[in-house]
């Protein structure tokens, strides 16, 4: 017999029993059910819907069902639909008369848009924990390599020489923006919104503050309609799900990049690092791949629950049930990045002598001596396009700019002097780099100071 069995004349169809259930997926939710209905029933017996033996059962009754679950003893089945009827049937069989009050003043549209609720804060800071100790690794690495010189690119031309770790700590900013991103889901998260029943809240005496408070959240919902309707929520956090993966793809994407054998700026450790089936010599960095695979499924479920949510009339729809195999999996998936990143990036060997021999390559030290005249008094345009007939010049000579002599220099502009030389090398050219935000040591140690006192304040 079905919970709300009580208006039907005929069995479910088994296709639709089948179609319809969301037990297959959602039985992940049932610490948050178990957890909400406890408060539900504590709350129940305050205002005097149920007696406080009968608070007490249900209390007892649910945590035998926790201890059971976790033990792989709870039978659930597919006909009692979801998590939500699933627990509340098993709790009346064991306990009885007292498991059929729990469901009072009780939809399960406000209880699923509450547990959905507590599962994705939790998991929210699990997550944003995941982020802070791959922005550790990352700190720890730039410190490492705060002399360590390497290209930086544009257009992935070789452009003006940075260093590593200057390169490593865009990756930290990258992240500390989604942590922002995942504290400020979390505001909007903070909300409570059981006792908005099915939509239009109930007739009995309940306390929503109550039970809010006990379940540690900020406020209550402010409108039954929306509280079960809205997945806003979920949304937000599908979107900066979406934007960790990115920069975690766009990482993986370089680490892919350095570890071939023409760029040949990493090697990864063996433990992180895949073969060929076929191929005897490989070493694929297939994990950094993976990573920026993984990326599009999550955004496809981004992009899956904007759709699902746009042609929605209030209040409650059943397409609301088609939100959860989207979070969950994008929690899955990116717990899962995350989780290997750290690793592979603090086991992996950046190779410092091939990363300052590509720095020294590619004339990336041009807009310096373009500067270099400029402060010689030369209108910026004009020292622009000396440098240019220069590495014309060089490129025609099969030299660098490093290696001309001052009367070569002098032939295209009366500017350089003896001085020049001081200009040319790109540790040279890195080092006067200090302006605030550039990759001068001077200007990186300050940022991995910042870095670190973000690091320790999230602690
Ligand atoms: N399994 C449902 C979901 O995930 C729970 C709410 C169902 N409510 C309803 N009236 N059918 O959305």
């Amino acid at each position: 017999m079905k919970l709300w069995g009580g208006r039907f004349r005929k069995e479910t169809d088994r296709l639709v029993e089948d179609f319809h259930s969301s037990l297959s997926f959602d039985r992940r939710l049932y610490r948050q059910d178990i957890r909400g209905s406890m408060a539900h029933a504590r709350m129940l017996a305050a205002v005097g819907l149920i007696s406080p033996e009968e608070a007490g059962e249900i209390v007892r009754g649910l945590e035998e069902l926790l201890a059971d679950i976790e033990a792989g003893r709870a039978s659930f089945e597919v006909g009692a639909e979801d998590i939500h009827m699933n627990i509340e049937k098993l709790l009346t069989e064991k306990i009885g008369e007292a498991g059929k009050k729990l469901h009072t003043a009780r939809s399960r549209n406000d209880q699923v848009a509450l547990d959905l609720r507590l599962y994705l804060k939790d998991e929210i800071r699990e997550i944003s924990r995941l982020l802070a100790r791959l922005q550790e690794v990352l700190v720890d690495l730039a410190e490492k390599h705060l002399f360590t010189l390497m290209p930086g690119y544009t257009h992935l031309q070789k452009a003006q020489p940075v260093t590593l770790a200057h390169h490593l700590l865009a990756y930290f900013e990258m992240f500390e923006r989604d942590q922002g991103r995942l504290e400020d889901c979390l505001k909007r998260l903070d909300v409570c919104p059981l006792g908005s029943g099915a939509l239009a809240g109930t007739t009995l005496p309940i306390d929503r503050r109550l039970v809010a408070t006990e379940l540690g959240f900020k406020d209550i919902s402010a409108n039954s309609l929306d509280a079960v309707s809205d997945r806003d929520f979920a949304v937000e956090f599908l979107a900066a799900a979406s934007l960790i993966m990115m920069h975690l793809s766009r990482l993986g994407e370089e680490i892919v990049l350095w570890c071939t054998e023409e760029f040949g700026f990493l090697e990864l450790d063996d433990a992180y690092s895949t073969g060929s089936s076929m191929m005897p010599q490989k070493k694929n960095p297939d994990v950094a791949e993976l990573v920026r695979g993984k990326t599009g499924r999550v955004y496809g479920h981004l992009m899956g629950l904007l759709t699902v949510l746009k042609g929605l009339p209030l209040a409650y729809n059943k397409d609301l049930q088609e939100d959860k195999e989207a979070v969950f999996d994008t929690v899955d998936t990116l717990k899962g990045c995350l989780l290997v990143m750290a690793p592979l990036l603090a086991t992996a060997r950046f190779k410092e002598e091939r990363l300052g021999e590509a720095a020294r390559q590619g004339f990336s030290n041009a807009t310096d001596v373009a500067e270099y005249l400029v402060m010689k008094g030369v209108p910026f345009r004009e020292a622009h396009r000396i440098v240019g007939s220069l590495v014309l010049y060089c490129l025609d000579k099969g030299c660098a700019l490093n290696d001309l002599s001052l009367e070569e220099l002098r032939r295209y502009s009366p500017a350089f002097e003896e001085d020049i030389s001081d200009y040319l090398t790109v540790e040279a050219c890195v080092k006067r780099r200090k302006v605030p935000g550039g990759p001068a040591p001077e200007a990186v140690r300050e940022a991995l100071a910042r870095a670190r006192s973000i690091l320790a304040r999230r602690e």
